[in-house]
């Protein structure tokens, strides 16, 4: 084999552990919060298609690519894209790729842990039974005041910042592994509970029809790079941050059938999240459309009606919440093993200086839910524009960089005795989706969205 680093971070202990941290990185607000308003606010069925689409055809294929480059290079991103780089073509810039990656990692953390926020302020409102009996108005009232109350939502932000630094800062394996092996189920099971809800109480087929029959017109150039860019996100590819944990990955590991399993998984969630949002939605006459506060306001209206209502809400928020969590930690390691490789920071002073920065930057989205709310440009507010810039420009071009990179640029023999699968039709498969599909998807896509 040409190459036999070794990780400086340490390695995860098995398969599955790998398998439940990516997991655990891509289950998250993406799946839970995100997927159900994009899809509501882009008009359902022909949105979910293209969605579905963007996940099997591009996602896929780049998220193998991430993992294999990753375990090869077995340094952090800016790192491993140089010294590949070096080895495959002579070209160092390819470092610029981990640098776009570390970015957006930053930039996404920034609006990520003020929603994470919502969602550990709302442990605390359904547990206090705030919501229990009241009508959907109160719901609706209540959170529209969360939203205008700067300070609490900085101080849930500013504990969310807090809870991720300080995994971060033990290093990846100790808390995670535990944690994600043991929540990631029990969050699986809630989902499905509230799915049983929504199926009796709510407006079931009104769901399925919003969800899953396609209305074209429905569907703007705006709405598929918006589910191209999700695709991205959900998954936690074009950022580097599954190279980072694949540089963690035992030799031994298929990369493809790992991916495949977080892929499937991931895509269950969010599409198990939908089917229980929109039936509460439909039935009780709220909007779709709602946008980020869809979650927030759909289901305490459902806990609100629901035997059990306090305790299941609670339960679901602390989920959520966790959820988050193991995804914000993702999102940090890039810069986190930056730091510690390349500058020679300690952990825990990496951990905490990217605490501080991106916590600050955080400060930009709280302001845009209320004393900035006025302050639009572009795609709107501050946080929309974030929101855009990192998911539907810089996640899809650092996926195409990537792809690009290992289909065209490290050689065959490189990639398939990384991939472990031999040369056979289903390493042709990947190659074929990474040199060709993949890029001219996203290629596509981004021309559309410029003219
Ligand atoms: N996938 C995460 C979610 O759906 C968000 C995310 C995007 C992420 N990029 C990431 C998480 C990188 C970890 C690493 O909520």
């Amino acid at each position: 084999m040409a190459s036999k680093r070794e990780s400086i971070q340490g390695m995860w202990s098995s398969r599955l552990a790998f398998v439940l941290a990516v997991t655990g990185s891509a289950v998250g607000l993406g799946n839970i919060w995100k997927f159900p308003y994009i899809a509501g606010e882009n008009g359902g069925g022909a949105f979910v298609l293209v969605y579905l689409l963007c996940v099997f055809l591009i996602g896929l294929p780049v998220m193998m690519s991430e993992i294999l480059i990753g375990r090869r290079g077995r340094r952090n991103p800016v790192e491993t894209m140089r010294l590949l780089g070096e080895e495959e073509s002579g070209q160092g810039a390819w470092s610029l790729v981990g640098g776009l990656g570390i970015a957006a990692g930053i930039l996404i953390l920034s609006f990520y842990s003020v929603i994470a926020g919502w969602a550990l302020a709302y442990i605390f409102k359904s547990g206090a039974a705030t919501f229990a009996g009241e009508s959907k108005t109160v719901i609706e009232a209540t959170f529209d005041n969360h939203l205008a109350d700067w300070k609490a939502q900085l101080l849930w932000h500013g504990a969310f910042m807090v809870m991720t630094v300080f995994v971060v800062a033990q290093g990846v394996q100790k808390g995670l592994e535990r944690a994600v092996r043991f929540l990631m189920p029990a969050l699986l099971l809630l989902l499905l509970v509230l799915l049983g809800y929504a199926m009796k109480q709510g407006d079931f087929s009104g769901a399925l029809d919003f969800m899953f029959t396609p209305k074209w017109d429905a569907l703007s150039v705006d709405g598929v790079i918006i589910a191209l860019g999700h695709a991205f996100f959900t998954l936690s590819v074009g950022m580097g941050a599954v190279m980072a944990y694949g540089a963690y990955l035992p030799e031994d590991a298929s990369i493809g059938s790992t991916s495949i399993a977080v892929v499937l998984a991931d895509t269950g969630i969010a599409l198990l999240s939908g089917l229980v949002i929109f039936p509460i939605v439909f039935q009780n006459g709220l909007d779709p459309a709602g946008g980020p506060g869809l979650i927030f306001q759909t289901l305490p209206v459902a806990f609100a009606q629901m035997k059990g209502g306090v305790f299941f809400g609670t339960l679901f928020f602390i989920l959520l919440s966790f959820a988050a969590w193991t995804s914000a930690i993702g999102l940090i390691e890039p810069a986190a093993a930056w730091l510690t490789e390349q500058r020679k920071v300690s952990r825990p002073a990496a951990a905490a200086l990217l605490g501080v920065v991106i916590g600050g930057l955080g400060i930009l989205t709280v302001l845009s839910f209320n004393v900035l709310s006025d302050f639009t440009f572009a795609r709107g507010t501050i946080f929309d524009n974030i929101d855009f810039l990192t998911s539907s420009i810089m996640l899809p071009l650092g996926g195409m960089l990537i792809v690009l990179f290992a289909g065209w640029v490290m050689c065959r023999n490189s990639t398939s005795e990384e991939l472990g699968i031999g040369t056979g039709v289903r390493y042709q498969a990947w190659r074929f989706l990474s040199r060709f599909l993949a890029p001219a998807g996203i290629l596509y896509i981004f021309v559309k969205e410029v003219f």
